[in-house]
């Protein structure tokens, strides 16, 4: 199957388009809900007594339900709609972390955190007095379970986990990593930014305490995001952003806070954004997720096969492919990255370069950056291909200033 049609930009330009992680391409259908959304109901949510406003309300709502459903969480109100995967890590960060952390207690992360979720810690941990600990990886990309055990312990308050590493596209055991910091009394937040566009997500589960994700890299518009949060954790919480439609009372001195979700949902929302995930969301069920893991599976083991190959090429992926999703981070040895893309831009093949937003991550590799080949359900094998062409070429291209 070839989903390509779908996508107006994959046909209008001469691209092989391989950077989903950063962000997916559009599908018409949704561009068609956005459009028709200005189109037909365009009012402000919460705020007017008329049936636009109504309508635009319900559309609003009836999107936070469907999340609710798509990620299996039992109540709509623990659903919250953010900017992006990093405000909602933030909101999380100084609404739950600042509040609940004290001198010595430990947040654990993982080394292949992106910085959103990582250097908001480091801010809750100078605030706090509490320390910041790191789960590595082995030789394989991966945290050894070991690993999980050593470093989650009796003092840890907070685990932080990405679900995919954006950078090596190891699969972590996040339950296994859950289980482990609900034995020892922690709460776990899950970046599941670049694993829902590829597999099934559920937090009950799962059992999350919270989980993020941004719309953007699952094919909805960019600027809109979610948190996921437990009830309980959500309601004993303060709101991270102050202003209108979070309130219930303001007096000239003192305010009292709305009920979940609004709470956490402050000033005029991106209503276009929410209509375009809830469409996104349409798209990838009525393929369904089963479908979609077998496309990818089939390019990405072609991927993997390929570039392995290429023996100019380091390449920093799992040797366990049930562990690896739709990331492959490579560099030809030698050449600086931003070189080697901006070669395979020559070639139509976009590709990112550079640090993906994880140095500490590259540091604990011993590399400064990578270059990033990303994919998704409208990849095909062909894709593959033109990106080993190009790459051979570029190796041709460098090779005779390489010592
Ligand atoms: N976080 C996105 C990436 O990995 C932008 O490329």
């Amino acid at each position: 199957m070839n989903f390509k049609k779908d996508f107006p930009i994959l046909n209008e330009r001469n691209i092989t388009y391989l950077d989903s992680g950063a962000t997916t391409q559009k599908p018409i259908q949704v561009i068609n809900a956005i459009d028709e959304y200005y189109k037909t109901i365009n009012a402000n949510v919460h705020r007017g007594a008329y049936s636009l406003s109504i309508e635009a309300t319900l559309a609003y709502e009836n999107a936070r339900e469907k999340i609710a459903r798509f990620i299996n969480s039992t109540f709509a109100e623990q659903i919250i709609f953010s900017k992006n995967a990093t405000e909602s890590l933030n909101l999380i960060a100084y609404s739950y972390g600042m509040e609940n952390l004290k001198k010595d207690d430990e947040i654990v992360l993982s080394i292949m955190e992106h910085h959103s979720n990582l250097v908001p810690w480091q801010k809750v941990a100078k605030t706090t007095g509490a320390k910041l600990n790191y789960m590595y990886i082995n030789d394989e990309f991966e945290i050894s379970d070991e690993e999980i055990e050593n470093k989650i312990t009796d003092k840890t308050k907070i685990v932080g986990i990405t679900h995919v590493s954006n950078v090596l596209g190891t699969i972590n055991n996040v339950k296994k990593i859950i289980k482990q910091a609900h034995k020892k009394g922690a709460i776990v937040i899950v970046d599941a930014s670049q694993s829902i566009p590829h597999m099934k997500i559920d937090v009950q589960d799962l059992d999350c305490d919270f989980l993020v994700f941004s719309g953007h890299k699952m094919l909805a518009p960019l600027g809109i995001g979610v948190l996921y949060g437990k009830k309980q954790l959500l309601n004993e919480m303060n709101p991270f952003l102050m202003g209108g439609d979070m309130i219930e009372y303001v007096y000239e001195q003192e305010t009292s806070f709305a009920p979940l979700p609004n709470k956490f949902e402050a000033g005029t929302q991106n209503i276009e954004g929410v209509i375009g995930l809830s469409a996104a969301i349409d798209y990838i069920e009525s393929i369904g997720y089963e479908k979609i893991a077998e496309i990818e599976n089939q390019v990405v083991s072609y991927a993997r096969e390929e570039l392995s190959k290429l023996k100019f090429l380091e390449l920093f992926i799992t040797p366990n492919k049930e562990n690896h999703s739709a990331v492959i981070s490579f560099n030809i040895k030698g050449v600086h990255p931003h070189d080697v893309a901006s070669i395979l831009d020559n070639y139509g093949v976009c590709v990112r370069s550079g640090n993906h937003c994880a140095q500490p991550l590259m540091r604990y590799l011993g590399i400064d950056s990578t270059c990033r080949a990303s994919f998704y359900l409208y990849n095909t094998k062909e894709d593959v291909d033109k990106l080993v062409e190009a790459l051979k070429k570029a190796y041709e291209m460098f090779k005779k200033y390489m010592k």
